[in-house]
């Protein structure tokens, strides 16, 4: 069972069957859009964010992989999900392409409805066809794509530091490049790969973003998991410690290859509202809510929602 099975089989049938494509109107009412996108709203604290810093709220998106597997009506709902989010910042972490760059218009129309800063790094998709068309495309509509650098951000008064690490995956990251202008800011790091976590955790991040692994996409059980760990990969979906930061890994929006999903990794849009912890209790707490049930209330201490992931370390 997966939530988008029937609807993309109907936008391909309509696509392949050279019938003119319908408007965004139509598809939405046809497949309705809020049921193509989960979203997830997250409340966490992080202990080395300083006492009385005002929440950021971010929309995190990624492996949007525009192109012929991912329908654009979930693309579409992406956005809408982000928008709704009203965040301060919104943060996309790679893979905007699969197999072809013909697709980035379509991308681009749909992004350009994003209502809020917008800040991104590339994925092994992006470089596998072109990277540098890739950035000219995102940032033409606004949106700064951030190679091994950092920028300054000032949200609720108070500053931050967004650092962009390019891609891992074809090796085009340099970490301490990308940390070469942090000044002790709190810190939120984009990264297509979550394996870098340890070594922004080292740089004083107090959250990393990242995508790439689709959350396993048709994971069923353990036994993706298991495949994933033999790949190398230990971040595989969700969140994260990574000594005291906070890592996650969100499931992305689209897919490259086949358009399948399990419900255990459906399409998401994340929400997260990052806050100092409190002077007692974990390092880093989470509260969560899922689909449109707003905002979680922030972690308290004695909640009893205290790092319920899994913690990663520097190997
Ligand atoms: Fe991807």
């Amino acid at each position: 069972m997966n939530e988008d099975t029937s609807s993309s089989r109907w936008i391909r049938r309509r696509q392949l069957s050279g019938q003119p494509r319908p408007s965004r109107e139509i598809l939405a009412s046809a497949v309705g859009r809020s049921s193509l996108v989960t979203r997830r709203y997250y409340g966490v604290r992080v202990a080395r964010l300083p006492s009385g810093l005002p929440p950021l709220r971010i929309a995190h998106l990624t492996d949007l992989h525009v192109g012929r597997v991912t329908p654009e009506a979930r693309l579409i709902a992406a956005v809408e999900a982000a928008n709704e989010l009203d965040p301060d910042v919104v943060c996309l972490t790679g893979d905007y392409v699969a197999h072809s760059l013909r697709y980035l218009p379509r991308l681009t129309h749909c992004l350009k409805a994003l209502k809020r800063p917008a800040f991104a790094t590339l994925g092994n998709h992006d470089y596998w066809q072109d990277g540098g068309a890739v950035r000219r495309a995102l940032e033409a509509i606004g949106i700064h794509v951030l190679m091994n650098e950092s920028v300054e951000l000032m949200a609720a008064g108070r500053k931050w530091r967004l650092v962009g690490i390019d891609d891992a995956v074809t090796n085009h990251h340099d970490v301490r490049r990308a940390f070469a202008q942090c000044n002790g800011e709190p810190t939120v790091v984009l990264s297509h790969l979550a394996e870098l976590a340890p070594d922004c955790a080292g740089r004083g991040a107090s959250l990393v973003l990242s995508g790439h692994t689709h959350g396993g996409q048709v994971r069923t059980g353990g036994v993706v998991d298991l495949v994933m760990r033999r790949m190398g990969h230990r971040y595989i979906m969700g969140w994260y410690a990574a000594g005291e930061t906070a890592v996650y890994v969100n499931r992305g929006v689209g897919a490259a290859v086949f358009p399948w999903r399990s419900r255990h990794a459906r399409a998401e849009v994340a929400g997260i509202e990052l806050s100092p912890g409190l002077d007692r209790g974990p390092r880093i707490s989470i509260a969560a809510a899922e689909s449109d049930h707003g905002w979680p209330a922030p972690p308290a201490h004695g909640d009893g929602v205290a790092a319920p992931f899994p913690r990663v370390e520097r190997t």
